[in-house]
């Protein structure tokens, strides 16, 4: 069955990018390609991509910076309110709730999972809408003290898994459902 996998990696604080949306404090980090939790593994289990305008356009930037080529095989379909024109013909771009977009979503998947690939403000849109089975964070060694959050939603997990791959701490998450408001104590 498709599962919803948040897949990403975090400052200690709870970061995935610093304010001016680099990640230079990621790309200098040690990991083991074969370790756990590792990113090859993850990406074979894949069928289909959903990931917001910002990190889309990280993306597009970072490919005319470097001259890499779009790295994904599967249909990608990018969160926003724009229309800019797709860097290839495999990305879709949408707008709204993503359970709009389940039905969609998941035949675009086929038999295997989506990666939500964030950023966290997506990624607590999918838990809200019980659209997120898990959210798997390498924790990398560093504090920013600002930048783009993890995760945008008050939500509860049960840890399922957890080790060490080079550099960072590398956890699995069972996303258990949002947080309950607080009730007042009278
Ligand atoms: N550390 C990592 O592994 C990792 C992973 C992923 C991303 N990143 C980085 O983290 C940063 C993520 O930034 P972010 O969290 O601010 O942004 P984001 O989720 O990538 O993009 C947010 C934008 O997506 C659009 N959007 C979001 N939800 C939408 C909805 N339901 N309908 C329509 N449009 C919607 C809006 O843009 P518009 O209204 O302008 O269209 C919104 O401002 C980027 O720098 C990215 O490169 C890091």
């Amino acid at each position: 069955m498709t599962r919803f996998r948040y897949y990403t990696a975090s400052t200690l604080d709870g970061f995935i990018a610093d304010p001016h949306d680099s990640l230079d404090w990621l790309f200098e980090q040690k990991h083991d390609a074969d370790g756990p939790l590792n990113y090859d593994d993850f990406a074979a289990e894949i069928g289909a991509l959903a990931m917001g305008a910002t990190t889309y356009g990280w993306i597009v930037d970072h490919m005319a910076e470097t001259g890499e080529a779009w790295s994904y095989d599967q249909p990608t379909f990018v969160f926003t309110h724009r229309r800019p024109e797709p860097i290839v013909d495999t990305v879709t771009f949408v707008s709204g709730d993503p359970g709009e977009h389940r039905e969609t979503l998941l035949n675009a998947a086929g038999h295997r999972d989506v990666w939500v690939v964030g950023g966290g403000g997506l990624a607590g849109q999918f838990a809200a809408a019980s659209m997120l089975d898990e959210m798997i964070v390498s924790y990398a060694p560093v504090t920013l003290g600002a930048g783009r959050p993890l995760f945008g939603l008050a939500c509860d997990f049960e840890l399922v898994e957890h080790g060490r791959n080079g550099a960072f701490l590398v956890s699995r998450h069972r996303v258990v459902g949002p947080r309950q408001p607080t009730p007042v104590l009278t």
